[in-house]
């Protein structure tokens, strides 16, 4: 047999038997009990890559958890592509709304639900197996390869970025392929061409030096998490704009261009609404649903905490108060300066009843693709060959910070070509990701690398 097309049509089973392999480690980044289980995603990548004869496999050992790299790069006078993807997954919790176990892969109505499944295993699973569709069919590599996976993204990516600038000449490449993001709808394949960027701050307000009883004190003694509510309450105003100062000055205007492009998407609001049982949505006026889950930034509360929370009442004014707040951004906005303004505009907003503390998590930039960068236009035809119908560009709200650095260091664009869609329920209870899309992802690799060098001329 000599088709990459026919090889994948014939090893369906196979291909599903050794994603199950890898979907089954809990290789949770977040958790710090895991690292083995870390390594042993990485380790069975690593001999996913040995068994395609690369000219180079390995593994690189990072202050946190390890890259698995590989490359088979004999051409002179072809691309190359850099597949980037991430091994490490979500934690599960909570555990008990799953309707199967996150980490033992079941097949459900045409989907595989397992934690991973969509983020970002299954998805960065494809190319691998594209590859394997040549070289087992007896087919040239038909451009070069490189293959960068790493086990931090969902904690930010700490030692990716430093391994990127350490190793440029490694990574040398001409564009990134990355398949971590979703499709426009149900069979309606789309090229992502913008991600937002993100800065994750944490804050704190202390008040008196011990939980008090709520009678005695209360009404006298500042109420720090009351005060928390009031700060975070002004975040916003009534029209959904964010206040801090400065907040909006480097962003980059929507043109009229891009909001008829988002407007002429095929999204239906009321199926988005059903879809999340809300009867109406919210965000910033004057925008679209699609405008501001994509191309403005938001600012949300993650998670806020402080007081009583077990059973019962209990009258308790706390002592301590906090929580966890992201802002998404787009381009031109700058992380670190973004979290500057958030903790000055945070620290101006607290009264002098109380001491606050913020703290800055991980951050990154937002990133938008060229639309006329030829390798876009190869990923647009390859969906089109295999999924049978056009293939729409569109922006994503999610991050993927790296994207951005690629740019930065390597100076090349990155193709987002998802697989998963956004019922996938990716971070949530039931993730998953459908059979169909896994091999149909598989075939569009092996399309997109067939018809690359065509459009490189
Ligand atoms: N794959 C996602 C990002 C994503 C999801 C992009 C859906 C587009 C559509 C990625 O694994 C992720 O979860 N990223 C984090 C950011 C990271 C810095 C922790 C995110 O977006 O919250
Ligand atoms: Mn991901
Ligand atoms: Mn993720």
């Amino acid at each position: 047999m000599s088709d990459p097309q026919a090889y994948i049509e014939q090893h369906k089973d196979k291909f599903l038997d050794e994603l199950f392999e890898l979907l089954r480690i809990p290789s949770i980044s977040t958790d710090s009990t895991r690292k083995e289980d870390i390594r042993k995603a990485a380790g069975f990548l690593i001999n996913q890559l040995k068994s395609l004869e690369l000219s180079r496999v390995e593994l690189f050992e990072t202050p946190g958890n390890p890259i698995v790299f590989g490359e088979y790069c004999p051409y002179d006078d072809k691309p190359t592509v850099l597949v980037y993807g991430h091994y490490d997954v979500q934690p599960s919790d909570p555990d008990e709304l799953w309707h199967t176990p996150p980490f033992e892969p079941t097949i459900k109505d045409g989907n595989i639900y397992a934690r991973g499944a969509s983020d970002d295993k299954g998805q960065s699973f494809t190319h691998i197996k594209a590859i394997e569709s040549f070289v087992k069919s007896g087919q040239p590599i038909p451009v070069n390869v490189k293959f960068l996976l790493e086990g931090e993204e969902e904690i930010g990516s700490p030692n990716l970025v430093p391994f990127i600038e350490t190793h440029k000449d490694m990574l040398e490449c001409d564009m990134v392929l990355i398949s971590d993001t979703s499709m426009f709808g149900k069979d309606q394949p789309s090229i992502t061409y913008g991600l937002r960027g993100l800065a994750y701050m944490e804050v704190e307000v202390v008040g008196p030096n011990r939980d008090l009883h709520s009678g005695v004190y209360g009404g006298a003694v500042e109420n720090p998490l009351n005060v928390l509510c009031e700060i975070v309450a002004k975040l916003k105003d009534d029209n959904g704009v964010i206040q801090i100062p400065g907040f909006y000055d480097k962003v980059v205007p929507l043109t009229m261009a891009d909001r008829e492009a988002s407007a002429a998407l095929p999204f239906d609001e009321d199926s988005y609404k059903e879809s999340l049982d809300i009867d109406a949505v919210h965000g910033e006026k004057g925008y679209t649903t699609l405008e501001r889950a994509s191309s403005r930034p938001s600012l949300d509360v993650n998670g806020i905490w402080g007081g009583y929370q077990g059973e019962g009442a209990k009258t308790v004014l706390p002592s301590k108060a906090g929580a966890k707040i992201s802002m998404r951004l787009v381009p031109d906005q700058n992380p670190k300066e973004i979290a500057e303004l958030f903790k000055k505009h945070f620290e101006s907003l607290a009264p002098d009843t109380v001491k606050v503390k913020v703290t800055e998590h991980h951050g990154g930039f937002a990133s938008v693709t060229d639309l006329n960068f030829y390798g876009l236009k190869a990923g647009a035809k390859a969906f089109e060959e295999i999924y049978k119908t056009d293939v729409l560009f569109a922006r994503e709200g999610g991050s993927i910070p790296v994207v951005a650095d690629f740019k930065r260091v390597l100076g090349v664009e990155s193709i987002l070509m998802g697989f998963g869609i956004t019922s996938d329920a990716i971070h949530s209870p039931n993730e998953k990701f459908s059979v169909q899309d896994f091999y149909r992802g598989i075939k569009t690799s092996a399309r997109f690398f067939e018809l690359l060098p065509d459009f490189s001329e």
